[in-house]
């Protein structure tokens, strides 16, 4: 059946693939005919997801990204792909005043530096294929907004939208393509129940026009379309998915 959508034949990297919206991706790929390979760091999660996969030829393995032995695991144990999900990455909400250095690092070095030197790591390994598809799941905040206590998540989300810039221009010589996926509020657990009351969360639910945060399956079909060959001439873009969030 025609399908340029389809992601068979493909084989793809998705990380953060423990939970929430890495975890959607994973499956949905899945079901789109690719042959996924997983990560995480929680191992009873990430085999929840790993067992929830369409069939064929998957892959998962544990490791903690912030650190050069994950990075090194992975890149051993990958085969080469033909797309990769950065999807692993925290939230940390704090004012400014008290995001000292260490939480700079922490925050940076899972959203921004495990994602760039993964891929830095990967390119020299030579575990990209050509005509590849580099997806990275940055968020609005930071390209377009921000919020209080969101300044060093913002700051971690911005930098990998220059950083997709730059990389889509050189790896465009290997026809490899290189976008974000900027979401608004997705219903996952980044953001630990229990800080905002019902009320608060009410009202932050209708500051969105279609009056409803989104679902990762929902960021899942674009990155599926970004990762497919029907985005073949989409390179260093920045897509977003936020239910008009960012409009008003
Ligand atoms: N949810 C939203 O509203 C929203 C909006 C915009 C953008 N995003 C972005 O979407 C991505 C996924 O968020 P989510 O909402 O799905 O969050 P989530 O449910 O908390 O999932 C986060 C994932 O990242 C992994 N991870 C965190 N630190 C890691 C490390 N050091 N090494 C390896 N893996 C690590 C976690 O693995 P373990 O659990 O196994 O440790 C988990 O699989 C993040 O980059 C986030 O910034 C989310």
């Amino acid at each position: 059946m025609y399908n340029p959508f389809t992601l068979k034949g493909k084989t793809v990297f998705v990380s953060g693939a423990s939970s929430g919206i890495g975890k959607a991706i994973a499956i949905e790929c899945s079901k789109m005919g690719a042959d996924v390979f997983i990560t995480g760091r929680n191992a009873e999660r990430l085999n929840s997801t790993f067992l929830e996969l369409d069939k064929g030829n998957h892959m998962q393995i544990i490791a903690d990204l912030q650190t050069d032995e994950g990075i090194k695991t992975v890149v051993e144990k990958m085969p080469s792909v033909d797309g990769i999900v950065h999807c692993a990455g925290i939230a940390k909400p704090l004012p400014f005043r008290f995001s000292g250095k260490e939480v700079m690092n922490e925050v940076m070095g899972i959203n921004f530096y495990s994602p760039a030197i993964l891929s830095q790591e990967l390119l020299k390994n030579k575990k990209i294929n050509r005509g590849a598809s580099i997806v990275f799941i940055s968020s609005v905040s930071g390209v377009l907004c921000s919020s209080v206590g969101g300044s060093v998540y913002s700051a971690s989300k911005g930098a990998i939208n220059g950083l997709v810039k730059g990389m889509a221009i050189e790896l465009a010589a290997k026809m490899i393509r290189v976008n974000t996926v900027n979401p608004g509020m997705i219903d996952t657990n980044i953001y630990v129940a229990g800080t905002i009351t019902q009320e608060q969360l009410n009202e932050d639910i209708n500051r969105y026009p279609l009056k409803r945060y989104g679902k990762p399956e929902e960021v899942a079909y674009l990155v599926i379309y970004l990762l497919s060959d029907a985005s073949s001439w989409v390179t260093g873009s920045g897509m977003v998915i936020d239910g008009g969030y960012t409009l008003l």
